[in-house]
């Protein structure tokens, strides 16, 4: 069964049709590049499988399960603690330190106060950026901002990790070991990945490319 999947979805906005009828099925430990150019709908199919956006048509499982049939307090509770989710422009909450931002997923874990520091002072050192952990959002620059957002995904270890263009604001040195840390954890722990990104080099290190057309899974060219 897939961690993740979708089927028939549609969703638009006014007159906009974003999304045409997208079927995608992601395994454990299976990694999946999405590619397209701006504006083809690879941001709100992500926001569809974080339950964030409501499909107009269509259904979206996590573990089996239906998303439409939970409550928004349960699908909340299930975004936090199955997913980490990196937004395309990063979305630190302002009035908290970058690391309790880092921490929030681990605030409903019950994890006690010492072990969640620990961990979350762990991710903050893998990413560069335990000397920002007092800072707040406001304070730092985007590329710390963005080493944040994908240090609080992956903070909990999720099943499922959702990127949307996580390297964006980022140096060539930053931006591999933040695709190094996403791919591996994919390999090594079994998470499943959908990454959205425009670099190639990126979208390469994952088991799958798809590209996104006009809010529809592009076929793959056949070889003359
Ligand atoms: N909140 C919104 N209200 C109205 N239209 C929207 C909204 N969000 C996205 N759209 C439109 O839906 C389409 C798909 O947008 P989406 O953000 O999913 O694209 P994208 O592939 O992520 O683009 P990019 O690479 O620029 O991030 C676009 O035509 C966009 O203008
Ligand atoms: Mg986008």
């Amino acid at each position: 069964m897939p961690v993740l999947s979708c089927e028939g979805l549609h969703l638009s906005y006014g007159s906009t049709l974003a999304l045409r009828g997208v079927d995608l099925r992601v395994g454990a430990g299976e990694s999946v590049a999405v590619v397209g150019s701006s504006g083809s709908g690879k941001s709100t199919l992500l926001h569809c499988f974080a339950g964030l956006r409501v499909p107009d048509r269509g259904e979206v499982r996590v573990g089996g399960v239906l998303l439409s049939s939970l409550s928004d307090r349960r699908r909340s509770r299930l975004r936090l603690e199955r997913m980490g989710v990196v937004f395309q422009f990063g979305e630190l909450l302002p009035e908290l330190t970058m690391e309790e931002n880092v921490g929030l997923p681990l605030w409903v874990t019950g994890l006690s106060r010492s072990a969640v520091a620990e961990r979350v002072g762990e991710v903050l050192d893998d990413f560069g950026i335990v000397h920002l952990a007092d800072s707040y959002p406001g304070e730092v620059s985007g590329g710390e901002k963005q080493r944040a957002a994908v240090a609080r995904a992956l903070v909990h270890d999720p099943p499922i990790v959702l990127a949307d263009e996580p390297t964006g604001s980022l140096d060539s040195v930053n931006a591999d070991r933040v695709m190094s840390a996403l791919v591996d954890r994919s390999c090594r722990y079994g998470q499943a990945l959908v990454l959205v990104t425009h670099e190639m080099r990126f979208a390469e290190l994952c088991d799958r490319r798809l590209t996104i057309l006009d809010g529809e899974i592009a076929l793959p060219r056949l070889r003359p």
